[in-house]
This record gives structure tokens, C-alpha cells and sequence, in this order.
């Protein structure tokens, strides 16, 4: 049986020394916390750029983030987080996983990013609508060099669908039948 890793790296198109190519370099000495804060900032909340108005018509164009995607089933995953906490839990994960300071786990416990994932349905099709997000973030985060960008940016897009297999594990444990009766689902066993 294929395990998580093996399955997120299919999926994802990149392999495990391609995603933990972060660890070769410190990318939290490298880019510094600001830049962090900045990123999951950019993720998680809405940035105007510019849209069309008045008569003449000016163009303001909008950079879509996640609390505010024009999709309402991705939209949703995360209505019932506050969006302050959201961004401060990323960019503590992301600080303490790339380097820096452990202030995820100093707050928080063990990232054990399955398990947190639990509550939500990270599906191929939320994995690369989150991954699409990650990539606007980090185009607009000016801070971060083309290097660094394309080893996040692999971290990311395996660690997404390593998520994702946990995902689907959950979800077959939850439909397998129970040992001493036929009811699928009832005695989910996660
Ligand atoms: C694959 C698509 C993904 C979806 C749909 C998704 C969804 C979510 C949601 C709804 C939350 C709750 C927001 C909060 O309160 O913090 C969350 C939290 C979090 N996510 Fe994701 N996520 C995805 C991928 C990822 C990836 C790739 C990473 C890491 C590289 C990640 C790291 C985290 C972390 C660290 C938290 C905070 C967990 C906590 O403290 O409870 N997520 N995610």
C-alpha cells in the first residue's frame, strides 16, 4: 500500500528532496519574520489593487484572497476561523518550519497538521485552490528571492497534498464497515 508520502509526492508532482530542499537553506535567517507575517497576510486577506470607476472608468484591479474568494465552497472552509488567527497560525508554522524560532509549538503543541486538517475537506480541488492562493502570496511578497519562492513553493504544494491523503484516509476509515456489523460509517474508526 502506497503510504502518505508516497502518495503526496504523486500527486503533487514533487518529490520528498524537492520539498524538504527547504531545510538546505535557512530560509527564516534568510527573509526574516516580517516577511513571514507579510505572506500569510497576503494569503488570508483581500488586497486591492486598483477596479473601474466612475464614468470615464479607472481600473482597480483586485487581488482575491482567501477569506474573500469568489468561490463560496472554498470560502467556506474557513468561515468558522477568525482571520487574525489564521494568518498568526500560519506564519508561526511556516517561521518555525523554515528555521526560525518554535512559536507555533510554544503556542500551540504539535503542528500535527493531519489532525488540524481534520475538521475540513482538503480535497484535490481545495489543494490546488489553496496552492493557487500560496502563489499569489508569494508573487506579492517582494521580499522573498526566486530561489527561496520555488522551495516554499514546493514545500507547500507536497505538504498540501500529503494533507490531502490524509484527507482520504480519514474519509475511507469513516465508510469502513464495522467488525461485528454492517453499517458503514457508524464506528468510524480515526
Ligand atoms: C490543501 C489545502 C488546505 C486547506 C483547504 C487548508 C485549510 C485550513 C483551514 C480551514 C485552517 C483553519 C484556519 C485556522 O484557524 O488557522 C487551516 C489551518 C492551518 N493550516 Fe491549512 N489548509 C490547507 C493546506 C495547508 C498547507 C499546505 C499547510 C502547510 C504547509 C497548512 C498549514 C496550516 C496550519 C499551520 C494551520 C493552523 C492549524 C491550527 O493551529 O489549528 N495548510 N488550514
Amino acid at each position: 500500500m502506497q503510504s502518505l508520502q508516497e502518495k503526496a509526492a504523486e500527486w503533487s508532482g514533487v518529490d520528498a528532496e524537492d520539498a524538504f530542499a527547504i531545510d538546505g537553506t535557512n530560509l527564516y535567517e534568510k527573509l526574516g519574520l516580517q516577511t513571514f507575517i507579510s505572506l500569510s497576510t497576503n494569503f488570508y486577506e483581500r488586497e486591492q489593487i486598483g477596479c473601474r470607476t466612475g464614468k470615464i472608468g479607472t481600473w482597480i484591479f483586485y487581488m482575491v484572497r482567501v477569506y474573500a474568494d469568489e468561490e463560496e465552497w472554498f470560502r467556506s472552509i474557513f468561515s468558522k476561523s477568525k482571520k487574525e488567527d489564521a494568518i498568526q497560525n500560519q506564519y508561526e508554522f511556516f517561521v518555525q518550519r523554515m528555521g526560525g524560532p518554535p512559536l507555533y509549538s510554544q503556542r500551540k503543541g504539535h503542528p500535527a497538521l493531519i489532525g488540524r486538517h481534520r475538521p475540513f475537506p482538503v480535497t484535490h480541488r481545495a489543494a490546488e485552490r489553496w496552492l493557487n492562493h500560496m502563489q499569489q502570496a508569494l508573487d506579492a511578497t517582494s521580499d522573498i528571492d526566486l530561489d527561496s519562492k520555488t522551495k516554499m513553493l514546493n514545500f507547500f504544494r507536497h505538504t498540501a497534498f500529503f494533507l490531502v491523503a490524509g484527507d482520504e484516509l480519514k474519509n475511507q476509515n469513516q465508510a469502513a464497515p464495522c467488525k461485528n456489523c454492517k453499517h458503514p460509517g457508524k464506528h468510524a474508526a480515526v
